[in-house]
């Protein structure tokens, strides 16, 4: 399987505190994939030097076979990398669909009037509106869709924040916690429909998440555990499961 991403050797210091000690992993065409580990392991800063927002202190970041450790933000969003954030970032005083037709923030331009006004202007800004009405179908959140995103439920609004990333059509898609405080059946939602986007569409995922029994359960194909900086150990959701290393620093600690 070709590598989406690759990362050798990240390390990241703040100051005295190293957040991530000589990570290495790969991200492999069309998986979906967990990234794991108590609060302040380091999962977010790894999303954060991968997505070109910080840069790393030393180690190496390949984005579809490039070096994207010297790119910019938007220049990595070009390769085909898309990300959310921990907490999202909608246009609250907007509907859902007027912000499915604005691009992320803090990745390429996003100024919200020029893209609305743009859209009313050219063509294949229709087109767009056709992708942003199919997106939201995708999601099965249409009815919302004239809905100012200030009336939507933290689930549904994590559910606008996943839409908007895939407007871009990334092939690499990395989620920050998209369940996070999002009730039980609803985030089940989630993680199948992206299970199906994974299959329909053949892009990567790469999702943070935080509760360990909920993604042993998710149908990722493969998850990475980081505690304190470092990868603990990655496989499986089985071998996981049945790691004694991961037993005694994860689900020893939370039992
Ligand atoms: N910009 C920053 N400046 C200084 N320290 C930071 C910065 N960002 C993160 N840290 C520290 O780095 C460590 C790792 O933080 P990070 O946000 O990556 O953890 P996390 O695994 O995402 O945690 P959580 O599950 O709570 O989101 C923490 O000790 C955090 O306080
Ligand atoms: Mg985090």
């Amino acid at each position: 399987m070709s590598s989406v991403l690759k990362v050798t050797d990240l390390t990241k210091d703040f100051g005295g505190l190293r957040a991530i000690d000589n990570v290495s992993f790969e991200v492999g065409k069309g998986e979906f994939v967990g990234l794991i580990g108590p609060n302040g392991c380091g999962k977010t800063t790894t999303f954060n030097c991968i997505s070109g927002l910080l840069e790393p202190s030393k180690g190496e970041v390949e984005v579809f076979e490039k070096n994207a450790t010297v790119l910019r933000p938007d220049e990595i969003q070009k390769l085909g990398l898309t990300r959310t954030f921990q907490h999202t970032r909608l246009w609250r005083e907007m509907t859902t669909i007027e912000n499915l037709l604005i691009p992320p923030r803090n990745q390429f331009g996003d100024n919200p009037l020029t893209a609305i006004m743009s859209y009313f202007f050219r063509d294949e800004e229709r087109e767009r509106l056709v992708k942003a009405y199919d997106t939201l179908a995708e999601l099965e959140i249409s009815h919302m869709a004239h809905n100012l995103t200030s009336e939507l439920s933290g689930g549904q609004s994590k559910l606008v924040d996943i839409g908007r990333a895939l407007m871009g059509e990334p092939d690499l898609l990395l989620l920050d916690e998209p369940v996070a405080g999002v009730a039980g059946p609803l985030a089940e939602k989630i993680f199948n429909n992206l299970r199906s986007i994974v299959s329909k569409k053949g892009i990567s995922i790469f999702v943070i998440e935080h509760n360990m029994d909920f993604i042993l359960r998710r149908g990722v194909d493969r998850i990475i555990v980081m505690d304190q900086g470092k990868v603990l150990m990655q496989g499986t959701p089985d071998e996981v499961k049945d790691s004694k290393e991961v037993i005694e620093a994860y689900l020893g600690a939370a039992a």
